[in-house]
């Protein structure tokens, strides 16, 4: 499963990437808000730092400003992905700028319909959000797991993304069902290493190799 990481914030991507942890990054108006930055800057800031593909997402909601904007996101970098939400204007947005070549994330995605009819018109990627569907008392990963299905029943190409993710165990439970990519943010992604087991585990040892004065260099 790739990671992708869920921000703008420049310092903690460069952190995760030095550790082979960033696939790609996605980044939403509220999180280009919460950076405090012009969107063109951090947005070309972050495809400078990361290999991978970077979600920059639209504002407009009528499809021809859409692919204006769209259009002008991906020239900042070959390595842009851009996002437009999962409406019509979204859609007819999505296959035009498939068709010229640019990779297109279909965000805001809550059903297995609407990920099929992203599919259809192209999508690179479908975000579909898990923890906004836990939020409202709704199982978020049973729709991850209703699109791999679909998709795999098709061949569709189209990479499932599973977005708003907010804790270790959607990580692990979207690895199981084979999402293609996750997005999470920094700390979530930090927070996957930890266990007692482990801290408990190294204190012992720890104190143990002192007991026995154990050098190695
Ligand atoms: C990523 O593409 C999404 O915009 C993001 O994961 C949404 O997460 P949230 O529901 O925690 O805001």
């Amino acid at each position: 499963m790739k990671f992708f990481v869920d921000t703008a914030d420049i310092d903690a991507i460069r952190e995760l990437g030095e550790l082979g942890m960033v696939d790609g990054v996605t980044t939403n108006p509220s999180l280009i808000a919460k950076s405090g930055r012009d969107i063109l800057e951090v947005t070309q800031e972050i495809c400078d730092l990361v290999d991978g593909p970077v979600s920059a997402e639209v504002v407009a909601t009528e499809a021809d400003k859409m692919l204006e904007e769209g259009r002008h996101l991906a020239g900042i970098a070959p390595n842009i992905c851009v996002k437009v939400p999962l409406t019509w204007a979204g859609l007819q947005t999505c296959k035009t700028l498939s068709d010229e070549g640019t990779k297109v994330n279909v965000t805001l995605c809550f059903s297995a319909n609407q990920a099929l009819l992203a599919a259809k018109a192209g999508a690179t990627f479908i975000s579909p959000f898990i923890g906004r569907l836990d939020d409202i008392v709704l199982d978020g990963m049973e729709v991850i797991r209703d699109i791999r299905e679909i998709y795999d029943n098709y061949g569709f190409e189209t990479e499932i993304l599973a977005a708003s993710i907010r804790t270790a165990n959607h990580m692990k439970e979207a690895a199981l069902i084979g999402a293609d990519v996750a997005t999470a943010p920094p700390a979530v992604i930090k927070g996957m290493i930890k266990h007692p087991l482990t801290d408990a585990g190294l204190a012992a040892f720890l104190k143990d190799a002192e007991a026995a004065k154990i050098k190695i260099v």
